[in-house]
């Protein structure tokens, strides 16, 4: 029944979303670079992810999938990659301490870097020109040349994953992830906040717990486990031609892997079940995730579930609800049903970013805090009466003071939206909110497991 796959098998579907690349043998010439380029990522690390997201899809782990909306080739700094990883810890820490169970972490980092959009054209006065798809295809400027698909970017934004990739690896396992650090993830404009206090007494009794444990004669010191950490990379797989540039065959199993990120997600836009991006990543050995928006059948998500999952391996895959605060109970519930009836292993994950946002009066893009929190309440109760796991939150974030969310612990409005408003795409939660959003996550899934 199943066709046979290749890396390329997906060029004779129809692909939504993939730019208008004006120069073939440009676009040729980058591809055949970035597929010379060695691997981002080993297929062994995939399949301990796999693994990891094993144990969350039989409820004894969370999974935590976070990072920008979209990274961006100018603000590229060890600054803003640390920011970004110092919120991520302080959330795992927060998570893994209140729930008491493992936390897999996973960036939307070191190559987020392409985007669907609604229209391939926006009108800048009464100038048509092509909308911005992301660092790895265009630029945000609003201008003809600026917005013309460039495949010098391709190997760019390959580069710049190695970078981030780089300096990720050093920090997690060379000493900065170390739990005996735990305090030292606080950003100034944290600490003083109310949230940035709660932090600070979970840290203060991990510093506690280890100092009880050594003084019982645990060897802290020689066991890796507190001082490392494993942080997996993911990202839209939207270009397919730069996806499949970096899949190699793994020479241990002789599986294909897609090595530009540990897992690739599909987006809400490209989920044909005979398109082109379901084809490419149902022949990779990856992790891979799917949004589910509004609307989905559940028929459709267990034709799914068997195109990208029919050998059932538990972690394989990974539904990312996105439903809209007030949807999300009745839309999730029959398809949590339906998959679990079926007896298929998934993970399911909440994104309660993206069914959340509207324009604001003044303009901005932006999504309020109590409906992001609102979405992940009703995840969790969906959960809850259907006997399933509410595995994971998958959420966009940046380390830095930014003000494009509204709402949260300092109550951001509407005015205060301009003086930081820094994203290139999708408003994301601030350093505090983060934090913030970790506190209320651990308790509705402590309350909803009666703990
Ligand atoms: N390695 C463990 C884990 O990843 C414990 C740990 C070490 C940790 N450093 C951490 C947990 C930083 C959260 C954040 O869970
Ligand atoms: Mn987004």
């Amino acid at each position: 029944m199943a066709r046979s796959w290749t890396p390329s098998s997906w060029q004779s579907l129809p692909a939504a979303q993939q730019p208008a690349w004006p120069q073939r043998p440009e676009l040729d010439r980058a591809l055949s670079q970035v597929n010379s380029f060695p691997p981002l990522v080993f297929a062994g690390e995939a399949r301990s992810l796999q693994a990891s997201l094993a144990q969350v899809v039989a409820g004894n782990a969370f999974l935590l999938q976070a990072g920008d909306c979209a990274e961006s080739f100018d603000e590229f700094s060890a600054n803003n990659i640390r920011e970004k990883l110092r919120v991520i810890l302080q959330m795992a820490v927060v998570l893994t301490y209140s729930m008491g169970v493992p936390v897999v972490k996973v960036g939307r980092m070191a190559g987020q870097f392409a985007k669907p959009r609604s229209s391939d054209t926006e009108m800048i006065g009464d100038l048509s020109i092509a909308s911005f798809r992301g660092y790895i295809v265009n630029d945000p400027a609003a201008t003809i040349e600026a917005r013309t698909p460039n495949p010098e970017r391709l190997v760019q934004a390959y580069h710049q994953s190695a970078s981030t990739l780089n300096l990720l690896r050093a920090f997690t396992k060379g000493g900065f992830a170390d739990l005996n650090r735990v305090h030292e993830w606080t950003q100034e404009f944290v600490g003083s906040s109310p949230e940035g206090q709660r932090y600070e007494s979970i840290a203060s009794e991990i510093e506690r717990a280890l100092q009880f444990m050594r003084a019982c004669g645990v060897d802290t010191e020689n066991n890796p486990s507190l001082h490392q950490v494993d942080v997996y990379t993911s990202h839209e797989a939207l270009i397919l031609e730069y996806e499949e540039a970096l899949t190699r065959q793994d020479s241990l199993t002789g599986g294909w892997y897609d090595c530009s990120a540990h897992m690739l997600w599909i987006g809400e836009r490209t989920r044909q079940l005979d398109g082109a991006h379901i084809e490419f990543l149902r022949g990779v050995g990856n992790p891979v995730g799917c949004k589910v928006g509004p609307g989905t059948s559940s028929d459709w998500v267990l034709e799914l579930c068997q195109t990208l999952n029919p050998a059932r391996i538990p972690g394989r895959l990974t539904l990312i609800s996105r439903m809209g605060a007030d949807n999300v109970e009745q839309e999730l519930r029959p398809l949590l049903r339906a998959v679990h009836e079926a007896g298929h292993p998934v993970v399911w994950a909440c994104d309660p970013m993206h069914g959340n946002t509207f324009t604001d009066p003044s303009g901005h893009k932006t999504r309020h805090f109590d409906s992001i929190i609102a979405e992940i309440a009703g995840f969790v109760r969906a959960h809850k009466a259907e006997g399933t796991w509410p595995g994971g939150i998958h959420i966009e974030l940046t380390g830095e003071d930014v003000t494009e969310c509204l709402g949260g612990a300092d109550d951001l409005t509407s005015a205060d939206l301009s003086t930081r408003y820094e994203t290139v795409c999708d408003p994301r939660l601030n350093a505090r909110q983060s934090l913030d959003l970790a506190f209320r996550v651990a308790e509705l899934i402590r309350v909803s497991a009666g703990h």
